[in-house]
């Protein structure tokens, strides 16, 4: 059964990102959509899907808001944002496909309605609307930015599947993985935009922006791996439980593994590596990471994240755009409030 799609709690949150680049969003959405056209009916059919629940939005909205904060938006900062909207919905068609993964944002994935050749086939189309987006706009510095992304991306997708099942991966090597499967994307975003607001090449912030980014990335990606042991429902859209059940360790196992004592450690291991039963397991599990600490750790692990991005912009001129990142900042930590047990 598919469960509806609820958006997770913190709405109100997301609103107030959008609120100081609401025009713009509204506008970038319009041309995004725009882009998904093709003379093709049987791609038109399966964009149809992707257009039917959209995503959250989240890095165009830090790039429209990272591009104000450091001047202004021109209409370079919507075609970013439409090119990275592209990647990133490319790279999540793609990642459904390696993590076999049947829901995403409450609807069955391209992969499961269309299988792998075709989800392939849509994620290529994204990726090269991307390209094309921005060479019509001869934004050849973003494109340049966005192209590195997406190779450090395919470079952390690799890591993650040569590291699944490896019950040994350390906090360092996770890091690593996260920051180039997803905080990449969201650095390259907020760097995209303080480069196109500012209008000059050598915006003295700029890595400022960029690094913001990375950490609300990071951030993020912690609190999207908690929800996966603390989700009580599937009520974020996507499957819950699947990375301890697929071989992925994340932060919450990972700090748990350490601390625990050797039997316990021991009894998890033969769960992962040999015996694993969803249905019969995955409380004794989610119970060894709550009780060796790895909620806890991770959580303020994402916290520091969190405060990290803020002041990452400290320097940078006060106004509403910079509240609405530090806004973002925080949300991408709290977000895991409203889910948990
Ligand atoms: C999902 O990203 C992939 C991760 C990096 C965890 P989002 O949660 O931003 O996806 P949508 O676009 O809002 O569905
Ligand atoms: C993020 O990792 C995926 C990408 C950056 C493409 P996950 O595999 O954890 O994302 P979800 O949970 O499927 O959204
Ligand atoms: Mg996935
Ligand atoms: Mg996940």
């Amino acid at each position: 059964m598919i469960p509806v799609f609820m958006e997770i709690s913190h709405n109100q949150t997301l609103e107030m990102l959008r609120a100081p680049v609401k025009r713009e969003l509204d506008l970038l959405e319009k041309l995004f959509r725009a882009s998904l056209h093709s003379e093709m009916p049987l791609m038109e059919e399966i964009c149809e899907l992707l257009k039917r629940v959209p995503g959250k939005r989240l890095r165009p909205n830090i790039l429209l808001l990272a591009s104000k904060s450091a001047g202004s938006i021109p209409e370079d900062a919507i075609t970013a944002g439409v090119a990275i909207e592209l990647i990133h919905t490319a790279t999540l068609v793609h990642d459904d496909i390696i993590d076999k993964h049947k829901v995403r944002r409450g609807r069955p994935t391209i992969y499961s309605q269309w299988g792998t050749e075709i989800a392939t086939i849509v994620g290529d189309f994204l990726y090269s609307k991307s390209i094309a987006c921005l060479g019509e706009e001869s934004l050849f510095e973003v494109m340049e930015i966005l192209a590195r992304a997406c190779n450090i991306m395919s470079l952390g997708e690799m890591m993650q599947f040569q590291q699944s099942r490896n019950i040994y991966l350390s906090e360092r090597g996770y890091m690593e993985l996260i920051f180039r499967k997803t905080a990449s994307l969201v650095s390259a975003a907020s760097e995209c935009g303080a480069i196109v607001g500012s209008g000059d090449r050598k915006y003295e912030y700029r890595s400022n922006f960029s690094l913001f980014g990375e950490n609300v990335g990071l951030a993020f990606q912690i609190t999207d791996d908690l929800f996966d042991y603390l989700a009580v429902d599937e009520r974020i859209g996507k499957p819950i439980a699947s990375d301890f059940t697929e071989g992925r360790v994340t932060l919450p196992f990972i700090a748990a593994f350490r601390n625990a004592p050797e039997m316990k450690k021991r009894r998890v291991s033969e769960l992962f590596l040999v015996d694993f039963k969803k249905d019969m397991h995955w409380d004794e599990v989610v119970t060894f990471v709550q009780n060796y600490g790895g909620v806890e750790y991770s959580m303020r692990k994402a916290r520091e994240l969190g405060e990290s991005a803020k002041s990452s912009l400290a320097n940078i001129e006060p106004s509403l755009e910079k509240d609405a990142l530090s806004l973002a900042a925080d949300y991408v930590v709290r977000r895991i409030d409203g889910i948990s047990s």
